[in-house]
C-alpha cells in the first residue's frame, strides 16, 4: 500500500545520528529487486537500516544523509530513487517517484536512483567521515569506492587523504536496540497475533496431517490478524525432525505419540515475533516427553522471572546450562556429576544454541551483547526472547531410547520495563495442563 504521510520518529531518528555524528555522511542502499526465475520475483523488504532512518519502502533506492559539520543535529536528506513509470506501474503498481520521495519521505533533495554514479562525489566532497557497510554488496561497493576515487582525484594535488569509512551498523544498531513505545507496540502487536496463532495450532493439529498443512495454518492466521508476512522462516518440526535445529522442509506427515515443535511468527510493520511452542500431536505427552517437557518450562520460567534491569545477560545462558544439566541429572536421564559435566560443557550435546537474541526489526535484532570485553547489563526498552530447549537426537545412545528423536523449545519474547518485563508473547499456552486441556 503506498503511504501518503510518515509518522515523525523516522525525522527523530536521523536528527539522533546527525547530531551524534557532526561532519559525517551516511550512504544508506536499499534492498534492490532480486528476480528468483525468469519474470518472478523474491518477495521485497526494504533494508531494514533505510527503512529505520526514512519509512521508505520501494526497491532500488539510496538514502545518503548528510550530517551538519556544526553539532546540533541538523541534516540533509538526499534521495535516490525510482522515477515515475506509466506504463510500469500497470504492472507492479503506483511508485512514489522523485516528488514523492520529497513531499512524503521529507528528502531535502531527491533524483533519479540513474543520477547516483554522477552525483554522489559532489555530495561526499565535504564529510570527514562516511558511514557505509563495505562487503555487502559487490555492485554498491563499487559505486562508492568510485565516487571516493573522484572525490579524491578532484583534490589534486592538496595531499589530503580519503575520509574514514566507517561500518554504522554499531550506531544504528545501539539505536534500533532500545524501542520506543510505538515499536514495543507493534512487537506485541505481532506478538499478540502469533500467540494466538500458536494456540489455534495446538486445538487444529491431529495425526495425520501434515506439517505443510500446519504452516499454511499458522500463515493464513498471522495474515488475516494483520501481520503482513512472516518474521522469518517457520519450523514446523514434527517428532524427531524437531531435533534439526533449522529444519524447514516442512512437508512431513505428523504422528501420534509424538510432539511437533513450531517456531514460527508474523511481522507487523517491519517488527517480528520469534515464539515457539512444542505440544503433542495427539491428546498427550507421553511420560518421557513430558519429563523433559518440564525440566524445558522451569527453565524457562525461571530465566523469565531474571529478567530485569540490572542482571547482567549472559547470565540468563549460564543459569539455563545448569538448570537443564540438573534437570536431566536429577532425573538420571543423564549420569555424571554436575560439575564435570557443566565443566566438559556436554550440555551442547542436547542444548547446542543459546538461550536468546535481541529481537526487533530483525528477528536476531542488532545490538552489542558484550560491553568492554563483558556480557551487558539488561535495561528497560530491550526485547528479547527466552528460548531453552533440550534435544536428543536419534541416534544419541547416551539417553534411554525413549528419550531419543524428542526435541523441545518453549520460546517467549520479553521488553524489559523498569521494574522487571511484559510476556509479550503470554498467549501462547505452555503449561502441560493448558495444552492438554486445549487438546481434548
Ligand atoms: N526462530 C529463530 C530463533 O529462534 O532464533
Ligand atoms: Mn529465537
Ligand atoms: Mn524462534
Amino acid at each position: 500500500m503506498i503511504k501518503t504521510s510518515i509518522p515523525p520518529y523516522f525525522h527523530e531518528r536521523r536528527l539522533k545520528l546527525a547530531t551524534q555524528n557532526p561532519g559525517a555522511a551516511f550512504i544508506l542502499p536499499g534492498t534492490r529487486e532480486v528476480l528468483r526465475n525468469i519474470d518472478v520475483g523474491f518477495p521485497f523488504r526494504q533494508e531494514t537500516n533505510l527503512y529505520y532512518l526514512t519509512g521508505y519502502d520501494e526497491p532500488d533506492a539510496w538514502a545518503i544523509l548528510l550530517c551538519d559539520p556544526a553539532s546540533g543535529g541538523a541534516y540533509k536528506l538526499v534521495f535516490f530513487s525510482r522515477e515515475r513509470n506509466p506504463e510500469r506501474e500497470i504492472w507492479d503498481g503506483a511508485r512514489y517517484g522523485i516528488e514523492g520521495a520529497t513531499r512524503i519521505f521529507g528528502a531535502h533533495e531527491s533524483y533519479p536512483v540513474s543520477e547516483l554514479t554522477e552525483r554522489l562525489p559532489g555530495l561526499l566532497k565535504s564529510s570527514d567521515k562516511i558511514f557505509y557497510r563495505l562487503n555487502l554488496n559487490e555492485s554498491n561497493d563499487r559505486t562508492v569506492l568510485s565516487a571516493l576515487d573522484s572525490v579524491r582525484a578532484s583534490w589534486g594535488r592538496a595531499g589530503k587523504s580519503l575520509s574514514v569509512i566507517s561500518d554504522p551498523q554499531e550506531q544504528i544498531g545501539e539505536m534500533r536496540l532500545f524501542k520506543s513505545a510505538s515499536e514495543a507496540d507493534c512487537l506485541r502487536k505481532a506478538a499478540k497475533i502469533s500467540a494466538q496463532a500458536h494456540q489455534t495450532l495446538m486445538q487444529e493439529t491431529k495425526p495425520g496431517m501434515n506439517e505443510a498443512e500446519i504452516e499454511a495454518l499458522f500463515d493464513y492466521l498471522c495474515r488475516k490478524n494483520g501481520c503482513g508476512r512472516m518474521g522469518y522462516g517457520s519450523i514446523v518440526a514434527g517428532g524427531a525432525n524437531a531435533t534439526c535445529l533449522h529444519y524447514h522442509e516442512n512437508n512431513e506427515p505428523l504422528q501420534d505419540g509424538q510432539l511437533l515443535l513450531v517456531d514460527a511468527a508474523g511481522e507487523y510493520d517491519y517488527y517480528s515475533a520469534d515464539i515457539t511452542r512444542t505440544f503433542p500431536i495427539g491428546k498427550r505427552f507421553s511420560q518421557e516427553q513430558a519429563e523433559l517437557y518440564e525440566i524445558v518450562l522451569n527453565t524457562q520460567k525461571t530465566l523469565i522471572g531474571m529478567a530485569k534491569p540490572g542482571i547482567r545477560y549472559g547470565v540468563l545462558h549460564k543459569t539455563a546450562c545448569e538448570m537443564l544439566t540438573d534437570g536431566l541429572i536429577a532425573r538420571k536421564i543423564v549420569d555424571g556429576k554436575r560439575d564435570d559435566l557443566l565443566q566438559s560443557m556436554m550440555f551442547k550435546r542436547f542444548y547446542p544454541h543459546g538461550t536468546g537474541h535481541y529481537l526487533g526489526m530483525e528477528v536476531h535484532d542488532t545490538g552489542l551483547y558484550l560491553k568492554n570485553g563483558e556480557s551487558r547489563t539488561v535495561e528497560a526498552g530491550m526485547v528479547f526472547t527466552i528460548e531453552p530447549g533440550i534435544y536428543f537426537q536419534s541416534y544419541d545412545l547416551e539417553v534411554a531410547d525413549a528419550y531419543r528423536g524428542i526435541g523441545i523449545r518453549i520460546e517467549d519474547d520479553l521488553l524489559i520495563t523498569e521494574t522487571g518485563n511484559e510476556n509479550l508473547s503470554i498467549l501462547a499456552p505452555k503449561e502441560i495442563s493448558d495444552i492438554e486441556a486445549l487438546k481434548r
